[in-house]
């Protein structure tokens, strides 16, 4: 999605936009461009492809002379990635710029009443309204000006602005889009996300819906829709800075694989507490953990799939209905929700708009919600009654891995703890249960040490054009991720099935050579599943299987085998997904393609 920087104070501005960029360059976009004010006249330069042409064009900067400046990378939604469509857009006579990051619902009505006042547009961007309506209900007042633009604007936005007669000033205002407001000492910026500024502050103050914040080289200004100033309090973001880098590992996803064992610790361990579960967070006495009869789990991608394991281990350890939905279908399905509901959102960014419509739905019916979430102050994690976050740190590779890792360990943690205040596991399995959470980082660590033998069994499949993944129950859902792990790096096609549906329709695609990766795990349902991968092999597949140490049985149908170390079955989940993650991975970049910015995507998903 579209990531904006800006920044004013005592520095070039240029060169600070350009870096603030790279750090968004996760996001995903296609197209780059900043506006920069010299003291007379705004200059832009803006270009379609990488960072990096931007770069080159304005000498890193030096050909934009200026202390003040607005910069964007674009994940195009209207009109195709181009030089016009790339922002920053400007007002006819180059005395307003804006850079905008979300989508204006009702732009082509704006649009049409716009050309009948005579404004031309030069892109096919939505954006563009934007600008030519601060043009024209400008009144000398900057915040005026915004406010009676935002009344008229349906959709969602986080915008940049720039106004030639206010030099020393640069807005910034969002609705249902990330923005993040930065005081630092030797000026002040606005980002999408923390990394862009973490070079130049680490105290951020989280812009709220509707509000407006002036910057200025002295200090920040807020502002609600009504023009009243309001009183905000910064965050002290304590980050490592190197969390946000890459760390001498040569991909973001490598280092974040590799992330893993701490952040499934730092997940785990503050709640684990003697031999009792303790989610301060929950905001949830244990009578109203009685109370709950069902769960809603509502995310989407990655988060949705920890959802799936998450139905199994609830139901089975709580033994309380769940039901798991992607976002985008919840918020428009009309659910059944009941006052003794629980509604549980994921998300890694916090920012994902479905999962955002989502929760509001759940909220806007009066149930409570608790949100799973990575990003501290996003909108979901403020916007839910409750939010346990996942201490993964910033995940910048689009392929999200420690965040779904500790997402898990959250799903694990409520289970267990619902379990135990709701008496349907014994006091001897739940001891036994938080023990093998405790060995979970060591295991991880024992499975990213072995990526070598993973990496030489992709280097053999980097031609492949289909690969399926089947498994059942819980590996089922490890299934489902590492198919989507798998082609969202690799673009190769996948697909993760139930194994027992094979039968059913699939087992036509299954022809000679073709890889097959097996996934079992759970002791109950090892034999069928080896029965399943019995079938593919007679019809010519090549087999990988993902099973425990000591299911030696699986040798004797699969080609190859990688096997985990013990744990409880209701926790496979968090080792198997280490070897699938590294072989899409491993796939990914044999290919030679750009495995932490995978075409068409992008790490936030901000518009619907
Ligand atoms: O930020 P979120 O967790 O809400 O994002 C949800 C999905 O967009 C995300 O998990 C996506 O599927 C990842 N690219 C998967 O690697």
């Amino acid at each position: 999605m579209c990531g904006i920087v800006g920044y004013i104070g005592n520095r070039e501005a240029a060169p600070i936009l350009l870096d603030g960029l790279s750090k968004l360059e996760y996001r995903g976009y296609d197209s780059a461009g900043i506006a920069v004010y010299n003291g007379e006249q705004i200059q832009m330069e803006k270009t379609m492809g990488r960072l990096k042409v931007l770069e080159e064009l304005t000498q890193d900067g030096a050909t934009l002379p200026g202390t003040a400046g607005i910069g964007h990378t674009r994940w195009a939604t209207h009109g195709s990635p181009s030089d016009l469509n790339a922002h920053p857009h400007f007002n006819k006579d180059h005395s307003i710029v804006v850079v905008h990051n979300g989508i204006i619902e009702n732009y082509i009505k704006l649009k049409k009443k716009l050309q009948a006042k005579g404004y031309e547009f030069l892109s096919e961007t939505d954006t563009e309204v934007i600008v030519h309506m601060l043009d024209r209900y400008y009144n000398g007042d900057p915040l005026d000006t915004i406010t009676k633009v935002m009344h008229r604007m349906e959709g969602s936005y986080a915008l940049g602005i720039m106004f030639r007669d206010h030099p020393n000033e640069i807005y910034a205002v969002r609705k249902d889009s990330p923005l993040i407001v930065g005081a630092g000492k030797e000026g002040n910026l606005i980002a999408s996300d923390v990394p862009a500024i973490l070079r130049y502050t680490r105290d951020v103050y989280f812009i709220e819906n509707e509000e407006i914040v002036k910057l200025t080289r002295e200090g920040l200004h807020f502002y609600n829709i009504d023009e009243e100033e309001l009183e905000k309090e910064s965050t002290h973001i304590d980050w490592d800075i190197n969390a946000a880098e890459k760390g001498g590992y040569e991909h973001f996803m490598l280092k974040e694989m590799h992330e893993q064992p701490k952040a499934v610790r730092d997940t785990l361990t503050p709640r684990l507490k003697g031999d009792e579960i303790v989610i301060e967070e929950l905001g949830m006495t244990d009578e109203e953990i009685r109370s709950v009869r069902k769960i809603f789990i509502v995310a989407c991608g990655s988060a949705y799939h920890t959802g799936v394991t998450a139905k199994y281990v609830f139901e089975g350890l709580a033994r309380i209905p769940v039901e798991v939905d992607l976002a985008s279908e919840f918020r428009y399905r009309n659910p059944i929700l009941e006052s003794d509901s629980l509604v549980i959102i994921v998300s890694q960014s916090g920012e994902t708009a479905d999962t955002l419509a989502a929760l509001r739905e759940a909220k806007a019916k009066g149930i409570r919600t608790l949100g799973i979430v990575n990003v501290v102050g996003s909108s979901i994690a403020r916007e839910a009654d409750n939010v346990m976050y996942t201490w993964a740190g910033p995940e910048i590779a689009v392929a999200t891995t420690k965040a779904y890792s500790t997402q898990l360990i959250a799903h694990y943690l409520l289970a267990l703890k619902f379990a135990r205040v709701r008496g349907t596991i014994s006091e001897t399995e739940f001891t036994a249960m938080t023990e093998d959470l405790r060995q979970l980082p060591e295991q991880i660590s024992l499975l990213l040490s072995h990526k070598e033998n993973v990496q030489r069994f992709a280097n053999r499949y980097l031609a492949a054009e289909h690969i399926f993944f089947i498994g059942r129950g819980i590996d089922y859902a490890i299934s489902m991720e590492g198919s989507l792990k798998l082609k969202e790096i690799s673009y190769i096609h996948s697909e993760a099935y139930a194994a027992g549906e094979l039968k059913h329709g699939t087992i036509s695609l299954i022809e000679d050579g073709r890889l097959v990766v097996a996934v079992l795990t759970q002791p109950e349902l090892y034999k069928k599943t080896i029965s399943n991968i019995q079938e593919v092999k007679t019809r010519g597949a090549f087999v990988m299987a993902v099973t425990t140490v000591g299911n030696t049985e699986v040798e004797k149908v699969a080609d190859y085998v990688i096997y985990l170390p013990e744990t409880n079955p209701y926790f496979t989940n968090s080792l198997a997904i280490i070897p699938l993650q590294l072989f899409g991975y491993y796939v990914s970049i044999g290919r030679g393609l750009d495995v932490d910015k995978p075409r068409n995507l992008a790490k936030s998903v901000t518009v619907e």
